[in-house]
């Protein structure tokens, strides 16, 4: 899909690696001017999008911290002009020590809701201020399956990743006739970095098999298939798309896939 989105300035937040990354890449192939959110180092994301022949420039910045994203939104509208579209992409869950709800550390769910839920919230509040004001603007929120049928063993995740797409739809309300829209997208199991491992280490080979018997597409998915949901909705295409949560998940939440 190619869409013209020559000399928007879109964010996308946590866009060192996985997903963000790979929206950033596709919004810059389309002609968006990118500021490219991490808190970690995204030089190397700048970098690819340079050498497409874009304009990438890094914010550093934590999505979990109000003052540093209300000081990052402004310095992007400052440095680039106003953000026309915006990612909230940024996103952690727990580890692999995974535990039942009655076990689940405090630290643990103030760290997972901080980023996944007050990140969203407070970058869609910075940039939706402006954006109602010039009566136009685009935001996306990357949610998960998860938000939309819930897992054992991840109730912090769970319970971001469900706010986030009710949240998506409330603010929608909201902009709506400010020519503001605003949608979710909710990834299934996504292979990235992180989760590659889970697929291709021979160990882990039987939890990979389990997963993918659920999934009626038989694979896991490609940041790639997000960053496409997240073109089209950015695009002029969407124009009458909003309050909407699309999933991207290979039908893993449509039903039970497997026979008993
Ligand atoms: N990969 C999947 O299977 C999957 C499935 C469902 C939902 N998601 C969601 O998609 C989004 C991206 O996931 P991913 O798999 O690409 O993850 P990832 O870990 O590969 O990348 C996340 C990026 O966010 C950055 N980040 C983390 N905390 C941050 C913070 N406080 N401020 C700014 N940046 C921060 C990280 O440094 C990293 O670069 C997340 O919201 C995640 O919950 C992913």
């Amino acid at each position: 899909m190619q869409v013209d989105l020559k000399g928007r300035v879109a964010m996308v937040t946590g866009a060192a690696a996985g997903i963000g990354r790979s929206i950033a890449l596709t919004l810059a192939q389309n002609g968006a001017r990118i500021a490219v959110n991490d808190v970690n180092n995204a030089q190397r994301t700048c970098e690819e999008i340079r050498e497409a022949g874009g304009e990438g420039r890094f914010y550093q910045t934590d999505v979990a911290s109000v003052a540093a994203v209300n000081s990052m939104v402004a310095a992007i509208e400052h440095e680039m002009g106003p953000i026309d579209i915006a990612v909230n992409n940024a996103g952690v869950n727990i580890g692999k020590n995974r535990v039942p709800t009655y076990e689940f550390p405090d630290e643990e769910w103030h760290r997972i809701i901080r980023v996944d839920l007050d990140g969203v919230f407070y970058c869609s509040r910075a940039v939706s201020a402006s954006m109602v004001k010039r009566q136009k603007g685009v935001i996306i929120n990357i949610g998960s399956a998860f938000g939309v049928v819930p897992a054992r063993l991840q109730c912090a995740f769970t319970a971001a990743k469900a706010g986030v797409l009710n949240f998506t739809k409330s603010l929608a309300l909201e902009v709506g006739a400010y020519g503001v829209r605003v949608n979710g997208i909710a990834p299934g199991s996504i292979l990235t970095e992180g989760t590659r491992s889970l697929f291709y280490n021979p160990e882990s080979k039987q939890k990979a098999d389990s997963l993918i018997s659920h999934i009626p597409l038989g694979r896991p998915g490609e940041t790639e298939d997000i960053a496409a949901a997240a073109l089209y909705l950015a695009s002029d295409d969407a124009k009458y798309v909003t309050g909407h949560v699309l999933v991207v998940d290979g039908g893993w939440t449509a039903g039970f896939a497997r026979d008993w």
